[in-house]
């Protein structure tokens, strides 16, 4: 089970983390984070986040590495390798990057798309509200800009894991970080005083953002809260997509991956804190609270009323933070084709190339279906949850609330209870690494995470209601 060396290789620690890191960080933390933390009340789900990402999100992305590193295999073979029996979770958990794909090159080509709208100084025709609908409801723009950002992600794929994945991580993450502190800091600055005379500083935004306000909170909406970091935290650490199963398998056998694992967490959580810093506080000065509610229309359609409200210099601030977020969503997508590279060429013996070019031609083909899903197959369809949707949605759905609290229940049974979790820690200390929260790991992936998967699980299916 050692790593073969024709499926490609990380060259080492650093070249992992910022890969996986670039998996993590993606539009996930920038686009979703912010939202569910505006619409959560700010501190309390930041509060909920960051004890499920230390215990939850640090068991499960903890085994999946684990689990790929052991095999030295993709997401589609290697739980066969755990466990002959377990074959069909492999299938269940390569599923997940096939939905996911051709959604996520759509919303990347909306963030390339508002991208050149800033670069070429159109800042001001996004303010209006209906600018949004009217792009994605166009037949070919959406297309066109999905197309190029799918090209970009196959690209990079196409270079391998090392001469690709690797380096254009490495170009990437760290500019990134500069990015988004910096506009982070520059969010905190700002202050406005609205229409009625009140004045809201981007101080005050932080108190809402940061801290936590218990008060007359009910048991019922804190375990929506609960519910919703916990589904905000799969999409976030990209666990339970097959992804971080690939990107184990190409980690050499002489890394520590406890303390990988640790900065890869620390980086995705780091980000998605800035990019709720640089939102949400934003959001509160210039549109007061109730401007928190905007929902997955915040990035199109709240900020750039934002960035018009700074004057010039939001222009700048709107090239920025759309290079920050094409970045971040570039390196996530190039994570999601791999996850299904990586299954061609272990289980049908395809070149790398090859698989590429395969998982490049049905991203574009399910890309443009997705982008047709608000025009020619326009529908709107009830979810089991109670939310009403688009084609988006509904893959978005069958993808992040059923499929994926699904492949991650199953992952722990199969560690926790049939190979137990001993089959993690003995990967995880090879070499005579420490394994840190050993016994925090067992509890977690015997039965806390299992019966906070379940309750998810019924929450997505309409049974429990929120
Ligand atoms: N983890 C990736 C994101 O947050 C998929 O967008």
């Amino acid at each position: 089970m050692e790593s073969n060396k024709s499926r490609g290789n990380f060259t080492g620690k650093l070249g992992f983390v910022l890969a996986a890191a670039g998996s993590a960080v993606g539009l996930g933390n920038i686009w979703r984070f912010p939202y569910l933390a505006a619409k959560d009340g700010g501190g309390l789900f930041i509060f909920c986040y960051i004890i499920l990402a230390l215990t939850f999100g640090f068991a499960l992305l903890t085994t999946e590495i684990a689990i790929g590193r052991k095999t030295a295999q993709s997401p589609l073979t290697a739980y066969g390798v755990i466990h002959p029996k377990w074959k069909g979770l492999g299938v269940l958990a390569s599923l997940v990057p096939v939905i996911i794909l051709p959604y996520y090159g759509a919303i990347g080509g909306w963030v390339l798309k508002y991208l050149v709208i800033f670069l070429t100084g159109k800042g001001a025709d996004a303010v209006e509200d209906s600018y949004f609908t009217s792009f994605i409801s166009e037949q070919t723009s959406p297309v066109i800009f999905m197309v190029i950002f799918m090209v970009i992600g196959a690209v990079i794929v196409f270079g391998g894991v090392d001469g690709g994945i690797e380096r254009a991580s490495k170009f990437i993450m760290p500019l990134l970080l500069v990015l988004i502190i910096g506009i982070a800091v520059y969010a905190l600055t700002i202050s406005h005083t609205d229409g009625s005379g009140v004045d809201r500083s981007g101080l005050d935004g932080l108190k809402i953002y940061l801290l936590p306000n218990f008060e007359g909170v009910t048991l019922k909406q804190f375990f929506v809260v609960i519910m919703d970091a916990l589904g905000q935290l799969f999409f976030s650490i990209s666990v339970a997509m097959g992804i971080m199963v690939a990107y184990g398998s190409y980690v050499k056998k002489d890394v520590n991956l406890m303390q990988s694992i640790n900065q890869i967490e620390l980086f995705d959580t780091v980000v998605a804190l800035l990019a709720g810093l640089m939102i949400v506080p934003a959001v509160y000065v210039f549109m007061g609270t109730e401007g928190m509610s905007g929902g997955p229309g915040l990035m199109f359609i709240s900020l750039p009323k934002i960035f018009h409200a700074m004057g010039k210099v939001g222009t700048v601030i709107g090239v920025l933070f759309f290079v920050m977020v094409s970045f971040a969503a570039v390196t996530s997508v190039v994570s999601i084709m791999e996850a299904i590279v990586s299954g061609l060429v272990d289980k049908f013996h395809l070149s790398r190339k090859k698989s590429a070019a395969i998982v490049t031609a049905y991203g574009l083909i399910g890309g443009t279906i997705v982008c047709f899903g608000y025009n020619h197959l326009y529908f709107e369809l009830k979810l089991p949850n109670g939310t009403t949707g688009q084609l988006l949605d509904v893959m978005d759905y069958i993808s992040n609330n059923c499929l994926m609290p699904l492949v991650a229940l199953l992952t722990c049974i199969l560690i926790g209870w049939v190979v137990k979790p001993k089959t993690v820690i003995d990967e995880v200390t090879l070499g005579g690494y420490k394994f840190g929260r050993r016994h925090l790991y067992i509890a977690m992936i015997t039965v806390i995470a299992p019966v906070l998967l379940f309750l998810l699980l019924l929450q997505s299916f309409g049974i429990l209601h929120s």
